[in-house]
């Protein structure tokens, strides 16, 4: 099953978190979305938009050290940011799957540890423009996927 990418241009920090509303009012249990993107692209802004979209309504941005925030929504919602990570044990013992069974995880800086995430998932690449124009590329990974992606074109965009 394949799925052209799912390309939406913003135009500011409320944009963005506008779309991971409508992102996050799709999230199931076990969905998995890993956030791509250089430093200070938009990848906790979009995510904050996830968790509000599941239905969270205490988001704090947290100390970046923490590399797991849980947020009780509809569904938990697991904010994962892996930029610290310097031990890939560390990541071992984050139990993924048991966040999964839970709850649906949103990930920052996946690449560090790539070899212990599902290989289903939702890929979102933001990319900066000029000012504060983001593009960002949302392509599916397995049949789960395919099906939001679609969701996602059809739900409406407010
Ligand atoms: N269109 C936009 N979408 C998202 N953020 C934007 C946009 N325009 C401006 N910004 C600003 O860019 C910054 C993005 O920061 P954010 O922490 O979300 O990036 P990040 O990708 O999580 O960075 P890091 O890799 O350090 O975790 C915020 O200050 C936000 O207000
Ligand atoms: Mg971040």
């Amino acid at each position: 099953m394949t799925e052209a990418p799912l390309k939406v241009t913003t135009r500011s920090a409320e944009e963005t978190q506008a779309f991971g509303r409508r992102i996050g009012a799709l999230l199931e249990r076990g969905d998995l979305v890993l956030l791509h993107g250089t430093l200070g692209a938009g990848k906790t802004t979009l995510t904050q938009g996830i968790a509000w979209g599941a239905g969270v309504t205490k988001y704090a941005h947290s100390p970046t050290f923490v590399l797991v925030h849980e947020y009780g929504g509809r569904i938990p919602i697991y904010h994962l940011d892996l930029y610290r990570l310097d031990e890939l044990l560390e990541v071992h013992d984050l139990g993924i799957e048991e966040m999964l069974e839970e709850g649906a995880c949103v990930v920052e800086w996946a690449e560090k540890a790539p070899e212990v995430f599902p290989r289903d998932h939702l890929a979102i690449d933001v990319v900066p423009g000029v000012g504060d124009e983001r593009t960002l590329n949302a392509t599916p990974h397995g049949a789960r996927y395919v099906r939001l992606v679609r969701d996602l074109r059809e739900a409406p965009s407010r």
